[in-house]
């Protein structure tokens, strides 16, 4: 059994090795160190449960290997064995978390008491921490955590089609975590040590996006002063990564559909064929069937792009998911601000689990981000998540002396914000088409986007 071993420390070695055959006979397996460097080596490489050390030995001696040992992560237990005039030593070892001390001449009954138990206390604690290791594999996937039915089948897919080089296209509501599975199908696949590359097509203007995705010669065009390498030819080894696949306009989609059939391309202004090795996996937060019924997405695209078809679940629908990322969140940002809570209160619990999340898991995590600043005490309440601060309300402060450029800035923000992130619900309330939208935002990324968006 791991963890059932001794190692015995102390520079008399005749008490090192009587000790070690007494223990034997005991039927315990035992090593012996003489002084504290041999037994640093011996307890950083083996399993010991049990450390019986001297306090006092030449070079490391006994406080300072359980230093090391606690330093380093090596938690098995200590029974220090303490000379004439070291007590005080040993109780302030028993202080910093060691088993137990003995002074000498020891006391051998007391000693073959003390070993079963201190070795128990290891063995108990290993378990249990193997036990919650377990666990959290069971909820994690890479960087996204799940324990829903729902996300474990997500989970499985990955694993299955990540090997592949077929085309992947993930389709879910805004912040269901479509990025993360795009990055978990690269770290999974055999070219995660080749590069990610992830360009937004709905973030440019058409020509900026073809650019962006073929890159250029030198002279291409007024201001091509250099040649630049696109998307395409960055993600050469590894996966290209397409978000708002759906907001390409139809001419870029003719160029990239026959870039992702042949796996070769042309820069702009460019005659040499430049050929690829890449796996593409596109994104999307439309309803791609409206977008091609009126056209707007090419079908050829759609096939090429969706060899694979992930649909990502929003977030109400992955039942104790909440909670479970609630809890993630909630610590991390804990850290993150330096704050000490302990957990939701009970009404901020019903809250998570009835509110409808309309923006998923980003509008989640920002929300336990804001909570975890405002909160007074070592527990979130309710009042904390429903905290209303001036963008999750739905009305604007508009004053004369604002120019109409901040006007329509903190009206489209908050729309935005109203909206949990979604940009065609946004553009529909505004009545703006959803690339002039995309335009805005980026125009304001100079001021900062506000957190709840
Ligand atoms: N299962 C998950 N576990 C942990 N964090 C997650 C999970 N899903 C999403 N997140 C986090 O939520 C945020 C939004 O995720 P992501 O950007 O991948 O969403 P998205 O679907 O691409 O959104 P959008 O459509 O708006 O681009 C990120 O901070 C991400 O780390
Ligand atoms: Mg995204």
């Amino acid at each position: 059994m791991s963890g059932s071993k001794l190692l015995i420390a102390d520079d008399e070695r005749h008490i090192a090795e009587g000790l070690q055959m007494l223990l034997q006979e005991d039927g315990y397996e035992a090593e012996t160190a003489t002084d504290g460097e041999e037994a640093w080596k011996k307890v950083e490489g083996g399993d010991f449960g049990l450390v019986l050390a001297d306090l006092k030995m030449p070079g490391i001696d006994g406080l300072e290997l359980f230093a090391r040992m606690r330093d380093a992560g090596i938690d098995s237990e200590v029974i220090f064995i303490t000379g004439k005039g070291t007590v005080a030593d040993a109780v302030e070892a028993m202080r910093r978390g060691a088993y137990d001390y003995l002074e000498k001449p020891l006391d051998l009954e007391r000693l073959k008491a003390l070993i079963p138990r201190a070795l128990e206390k290891y063995q108990v604690r290993t378990a249990n921490k193997q036990l919650q290791q377990r666990l959290e594999n069971l909820t994690r996937f890479g960087d996204m955590l799940g324990q829903s039915e729902e996300m474990r089948e997500i989970f499985s897919i990955i694993e299955k089609v990540a090997p592949s080089t077929a085309s992947v296209l993930i389709v879910g509501e805004s912040g269901t975590g479509k990025e993360l599975v795009a990055r978990a199908l690269h770290q999974k696949s055999n070219r995660a040590k080749g590069p990610f590359i992830a360009l937004n097509c709905g973030a440019f203007p058409r020509e900026i996006l073809e650019n962006e995705l073929f890159g250029h010669e030198k002279g291409a065009f007024t201001g091509a002063i250099a040649e630049k390498p696109g998307a395409f030819e960055l993600a050469d080894g590894g996966t290209l990564f397409l978000d708002e696949v759906a907001e390409m306009e139809a001419d870029v989609q003719v160029k990239f559909l026959r870039a992702l059939e042949q796996r070769a391309f042309r820069r702009l202004g460019g005659k040499k064929e430049i050929e690829v090795d890449i796996r593409v996996v596109a994104a999307t937060n439309k309803d791609l069937k409206e977008a091609l019924k009126d056209g707007h997405l090419r079908e050829d695209l759609y096939h090429r792009l969706a060899v694979i078809e992930i649909e990502l679940p929003p977030l109400r629908d992955r039942g104790g998911d909440v909670l479970l990322l609630a809890e993630e969140f909630l610590r991390r940002f804990a850290k993150e601000h330096g704050k000490d809570i302990k957990g939701f209160g009970e009404g901020a619990i019903e809250y998570l689990q009835t509110y409808s999340w309309p923006g998923n898991v980003r509008q989640l995590r920002n929300r336990i981000e804001k909570a975890v600043i405002l909160a007074r005490g070592d527990r979130i309440e309710a009042s904390d998540l429903q905290q209303k601060t001036d963008l999750d309300e739905p009305d604007v402060h508009l004053q004369v002396g604002m120019s109409l450029q901040e006007a329509g800035r903190v009206l489209t923000l908050k729309t935005f914000a109203f909206t949990g992130g979604d940009y065609k619900k946004t553009a529909t309330i505004l009545g703006v088409d959803e690339k002039e939208l995309r335009e805005r935002m980026l125009s304001y990324v100079e001021d900062p986007v506000p957190a709840s968006s």
